[in-house]
């Protein structure tokens, strides 16, 4: 597909969960990831973005959710010693509230023990419930705040810590 719009699944059935198949993202997956990245983000990640941590970051892990060949969700990390740093995750829209984001959480999860990580982190904007809630379902527990760590808009970040070996 072209890089521009997300496609529309018209879904009205919840997400065959047992077909999502997850695999490392490729750069021949980047038109799909970045129309899901340009409805997902006030501050869309760029393709050079994109780029530079496919090609070039040695710590850095992407994958993405794929079902009946299309990519439905991604998430990312960088994996240091033993802690996984989650930098990215979202779900298509048509996809949303049946279960991949979580499930996308749990494969990411996954490869960050296969590579060594005992313990998982990340930053959720203050105002994302969805994420947060989903955070918190998975067993990730708020332990600070980071003023105007966004950019953007200035907006705090909770940090949020999970332990692998739970
Ligand atoms: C956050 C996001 C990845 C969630 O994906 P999803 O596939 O809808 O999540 P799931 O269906 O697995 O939801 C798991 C749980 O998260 C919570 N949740 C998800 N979406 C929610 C919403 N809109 N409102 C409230 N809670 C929500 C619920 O607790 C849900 O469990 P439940 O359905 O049993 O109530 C998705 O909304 C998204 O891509 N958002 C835009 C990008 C983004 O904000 N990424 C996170 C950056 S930190």
């Amino acid at each position: 597909m072209n890089g521009g719009e997300v496609r529309r699944a018209r879904r009205s059935e919840p997400p065959a969960l047992d077909r999502l198949r997850f695999e490392p993202m490729q750069v021949r997956d980047l038109d799909e990831v970045l129309a899901i990245e340009r409805v997902s983000f006030t501050t869309p990640w760029s393709r050079a973005a994109y780029h530079r941590e496919l090609l070039l970051n040695g710590c850095a892990t992407y994958l993405v959710g794929r079902l009946d060949g299309r990519v439905v969700s991604y998430g990312g990390m960088w994996v240091v010693l033993d802690e996984a740093h989650v930098t990215n995750l979202a779900v298509h829209p048509d996809y949303r509230r049946g279960g991949v984001g979580r499930v996308t959480m749990l494969a990411l999860e996954q490869r960050a023990r296969e590579l060594g990580a005992r313990r998982m982190t990340l930053e959720v904007r203050v105002s994302n419930t969805p994420a947060r809630r989903l955070y918190e379902k998975l067993g990730y527990r708020g332990t600070g705040i980071r003023r105007n760590y966004y950019t953007d808009t200035r907006e705090d970040a909770i940090v949020m810590w999970k332990d692998l070996e739970d």
